[in-house]
């Protein structure tokens, strides 16, 4: 019998997608490697091995999510940010936040930020990708036609409580079946119909819109999130999870950190780069390993992560990449240039309800029947994130928020602001229950960058979001706060809110919102995408690095501006069309 077993094993190889160490892979020759198992990286690692002649490796610096509990429950997401899940970087010192430097999480794990963020699901609006689709000089970007690739992607699934979901969302524009599961919430507060109410006798002014993902974003609506069984939808749970993958090409070695990519051509033609060889560590640079792609590398590390590991490589700006000891390789200045993020404000209000997720958050022992249930079942309160209705919204062209400034959204139906109303705060004190109302600016016009601190590739790098670095970014929070005040002084609050929990005046609002302003988390742009031929920029729009042969760029850093969105959709999107690109280039099925 132990002797058939082993006859067996040895025919019929078991192979298995995730390595630990290097030493363990089968294979060391793969046609395209990935480097980052993110949001992104794992969807073309997915759509490429659909080709069974198509080898590919993708090296993630995290581990697996096996264990990550606080990753695949909803209502725990923020739990992540600051733990093992976490590269916990910070900004630098933000000139216009009193100079505080602000914790800027990044997903360490496989999935990326897809395993750590918290989950809305938003595309952004039509005009966002048709101005990016103008600006790049490639119409495949444009909303219309980016249309197969939200479908390929999303997979609307019931909600975890099954409820009447008629009216909350436009079955039309949604798609049953993709990888990638979506859903409303599941499980209802109290707030929710005030919220309702409140929009209702808002003159107008905060209108409903049915379903923000159809191309007009405008308006309120009810929250769409990567969650489905009640449980998030990764791109490690979707794309490479066991229903999706069951493939002998696609190895995922996890705790490789990439140190620098490396140029493989031997002639020392400047002009003619090949850059298709990488090398990575598994304990912290003590020992590393060299490999080469033989079609692509894929540059999959997140806006952070990519633009570090260009650099580090001696791409980007030649003077710049001198001062800190790096032997500059190919000349692109964009890299690491325009940092863009959505500049973010929560503020909260006592509210006179005990229906809220607060003492489940704070209090571990409260918590333990819900975390029961959600064990058994994947229902109840942990099975939905907070936010429950967030909205997008305009400043009127004659607000002092322009100032002669051209307004920055893509179009004239693509917002300034948003506003997300959530049950119970993020982090609650030790006492009492909340109504969040969190404010982002979705079309700031400030922007930052990303450095090298120094030579060293396990250092972290200096980013620097420049958070409300502008007078229009500035005014605009200060608007959007009013407006907030505007939503929560209609009748439909009477009773529910009982105070602000800080007092704002206008005499220290711009204290206020100084001390307490944050980022959403939504970098971009640090390797964005222009026109071939464009003057500026790090990717054509084939997503290939401009001037180099053998290195592409998938990911959220090649967005060329910020959407009014949240960019986790667009980033699935960006991947997925980068997929059929590549397999067009190398007429792959
Ligand atoms: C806390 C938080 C909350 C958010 N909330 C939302 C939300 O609710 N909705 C939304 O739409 N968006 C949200 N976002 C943003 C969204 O998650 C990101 O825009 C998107 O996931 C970015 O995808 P990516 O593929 O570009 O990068 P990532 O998903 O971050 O992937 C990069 C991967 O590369 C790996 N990597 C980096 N460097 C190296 C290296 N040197 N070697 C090997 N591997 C490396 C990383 O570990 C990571 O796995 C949030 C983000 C955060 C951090
Ligand atoms: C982030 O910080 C947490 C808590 O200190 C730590 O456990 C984790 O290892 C850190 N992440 C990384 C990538 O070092
Ligand atoms: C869901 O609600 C809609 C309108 O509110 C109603 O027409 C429909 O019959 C309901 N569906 C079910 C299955 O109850
Ligand atoms: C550039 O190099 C690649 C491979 O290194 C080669 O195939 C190609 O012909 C070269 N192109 C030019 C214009 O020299
Ligand atoms: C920043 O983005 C703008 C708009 O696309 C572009 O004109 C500019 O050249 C970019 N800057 C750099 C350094 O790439
Ligand atoms: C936590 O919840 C338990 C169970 O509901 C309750 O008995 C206890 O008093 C709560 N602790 C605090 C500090 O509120
Ligand atoms: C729920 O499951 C997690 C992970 O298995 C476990 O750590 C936790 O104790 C469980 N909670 C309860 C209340 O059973
Ligand atoms: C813009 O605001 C001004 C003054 O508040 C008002 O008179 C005007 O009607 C508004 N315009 C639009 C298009 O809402
Ligand atoms: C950058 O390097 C300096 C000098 O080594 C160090 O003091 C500083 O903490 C570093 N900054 C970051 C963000 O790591
Ligand atoms: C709190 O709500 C209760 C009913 O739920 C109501 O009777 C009471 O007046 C409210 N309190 C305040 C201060 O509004
Ligand atoms: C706000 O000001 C009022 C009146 O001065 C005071 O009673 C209240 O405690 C203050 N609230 C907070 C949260 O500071
Ligand atoms: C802002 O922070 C400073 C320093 O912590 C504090 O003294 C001040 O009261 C804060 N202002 C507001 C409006 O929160």
């Amino acid at each position: 019998m132990l002797h058939l077993l082993l006859l067996l094993a040895v025919i019929l190889p078991v192979h298995s997608l995730f390595y630990d160490r290097f030493e363990d892979l089968p294979v060391q020759e793969f046609d395209f490697i990935v480097v980052g198992g993110g949001t992104a990286g794992n969807v073309v690692a997915n759509r490429l091995t659909e080709d069974a002649d198509v080898r590919v490796l993708v090296l993630e610096a995290g581990g697996s999510d096996k264990d990550a509990y606080n990753s695949h429950v909803p209502l725990y997401g923020r739990r992540l940010q600051g733990s093992q899940y976490d590269w916990n970087f910070t900004t630098t010192p933000q000139a216009a936040l009193n100079d505080r430097a602000i914790p800027y999480p990044r997903g360490f794990i496989i999935g990326g930020s897809s395993s750590i963020n918290l989950m809305v699901y938003t595309r952004g609006p039509s005009e966002d990708w048709d101005r990016m689709a103008r600006v790049t000089g490639d119409s495949g970007w444009t909303w219309n036609n980016i249309q197969p690739y939200i479908r390929k992607n999303e997979r609307f699934v019931p909600p975890a409580d099954h409820h009447n979901t008629t009216g909350q969302f436009d079955p039309k524009v949604h798609s049953l079946d993709g990888v990638n599961s979506v859903s409303l919430s599941g499980w209802q507060y109290s707030s929710d119909p005030r919220v309702l109410e409140a929009i209702a006798q808002s003159n107008g002014e905060f209108p409903f819109n049915e379903d923000m993902n159809s191309g007009f974003q405008l308006g309120f609506g009810w929250t769409q999130s990567t969650v489905g069984d009640g449980t998030r939808s990764s791109s490690a749970t979707s794309y490479l999870g066991a229903k999706y993958i069951q493939r002998n090409n696609l190895f995922v070695l996890l705790h490789a950190r990439v140190l620098r990519l490396k140029q493989t051509n031997t002639e020392s033609a400047a002009e003619n780069l090949t850059v298709r060889g990488l090398e990575f560590t598994q304990d912290a640079g003590s020992t590393s390993h060299v490999l080469q792609a033989s079609k692509e590398i894929i540059l999959s590390a997140g806006s952070i992560g990519t633009p570090t590991i260009l650099m580090l490589s001696g791409i980007g700006d030649p003077t710049e990449l001198s001062t800190v000891g790096i032997k500059p390789l190919h000349d692109l200045p964009s890299v690491g240039k325009n940092l863009t993020d959505h500049p973010l404000l929560v503020t909260t209000y006592n509210a006179n309800t005990t229906d809220t997720p607060d003492d489940i958050l704070r209090n571990a022992t409260f918590a333990k029947p819900f975390e029961r249930r959600w064990n058994e079942t994947k229902t109840g309160p942990l099975s939905s994130g907070q936010g429950r209705i967030l909205g997008w919204f305009r400043f009127n062209l004659s607000s002092p928020v322009f100032g002669g400034v051209p307004d920055p959204a893509a179009g004239p139906n693509s917002a300034h602001f948003e506003m997300i109303i959530g049950n119970g705060a993020g982090s609650p004190p030790p006492t009492g229950h909340y109504l969040g109302l969190t404010l982002a600016v979705v079309a700031p016009t400030s922007t930052g960058s990303l450095m090298l601190n120094s030579s060293n590739p396990l250092d972290p790098p200096l980013i620097n979001p420049n958070v409300l670095g502008t007078d229009f970014d500035f005014t605009a929070m200060r608007e959007a706060f009013f407006a907030s005040k505007r939503f929560t002084s209609t009748p439909a609050w009477d009773g529910y809110i009982l105070s602000s929990t800080v007092n704002v005046t206008d005499d220290n609002l711009d204290d206020f919102i100084r001390n307490e302003t944050g980022v959403i988390w939504h970098p971009v742009r640090t390797a964005a995408m222009s026109a071939r031929g464009a003057d500026y920029g790090v990717v054509d729009p084939d997503l290939k690095v401009k001037g180099l042969n053998g290195l592409r760029i998938v990911d959220a850093s090649v967005l060329p501006f910020i959407p009014s969105a949240h960019t986790q959709v667009p980033t699935y999107i960006i991947a997925e069309r980068a997929s059929d690109l590549i397999k067009q280039a190398y007429h792959l099925k």
